[in-house]
């Protein structure tokens, strides 16, 4: 099956809507949405009104990744945006992480689990189970147009490995610094998310080519 593409809007030359709009006449299959609490992660991109407001009518399906230590009063926002396919929470957060993909489940999206450059593919094991989406970092989360950092990506095979063995359904994706070169390096996955890459980019469908 083909890889999959993610558009991450975090980093643009242009106003937000217009990169979203730019996005949209693409062939990509998701927008990335970024969100930030300025704790988790020490900055905050855009608020909750703002995210609801801008993909309100989002003709592309959404991944949201939460970057925020409290996820439930996102999830209930989020949840309510018709494009929303997927909500994904970090696992390095302080609270019942199975408890909290449930209630994504209960909400009607599909759950994902994001982990840190530094974070072991071993400790999100128990969760492996009941995740659809399981969101590999390749860059220390909150800046796009990071360097990617290349011992994260051997976490594609360990995810393989265990969906194989276990008959796990959950889908990969690899998110910070992925571009035309360092794609060769992500052999197996199945969403590619790209930022600055294709949205620094004067055409944003060409970029998006060359990572398929
Ligand atoms: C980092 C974000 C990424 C980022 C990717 O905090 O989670 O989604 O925007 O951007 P690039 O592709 O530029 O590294
Ligand atoms: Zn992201």
């Amino acid at each position: 099956m083909n890889m999959k593409i993610s558009v991450s809007i975090l980093k643009s030359k242009i106003p937000r809507s217009k990169c979203i709009e730019e996005v949209e006449k693409t062939d990509a299959d998701f927008i990335h949405v970024d969100f930030m609490d300025n704790t988790f992660v020490k900055r905050s991109t855009f608020t909750k009104e703002e995210v609801l407001d801008l993909f309100k009518d989002s003709k592309k399906d959404l991944d949201i990744h939460l970057m925020v230590n409290h996820p439930k009063e996102y999830i209930d926002a989020f949840s309510t945006l018709k494009a929303c396919k997927y909500i994904i929470i970090h696992s390095e957060i302080n609270h019942d992480i199975s408890e909290l993909i449930e209630y994504i489940h209960f909400k009607g999206k599909k759950a994902g689990i994001a982990i840190n450059p530094y974070t072991k593919v071993d400790s999100i094991k128990q969760y492996l189970e009941n995740v659809d989406y399981c969101l590999i970092m390749g860059v220390i989360p909150g800046y796009g147009g990071q360097e990617l950092i290349t011992s994260t990506t051997m976490k594609i095979d360990e995810l393989i490995k265990i969906r194989e063995e276990l008959s796990y359904h959950f889908e990969i994706s690899f998110d910070g610094g992925v571009n035309g070169d360092t794609i060769k390096l992500l052999d197996g996955l199945d969403i590619a998310v790209s930022g600055s890459y294709v949205c620094m980019s004067e055409n944003f469908q060409e970029k998006i080519n060359s990572l398929r």
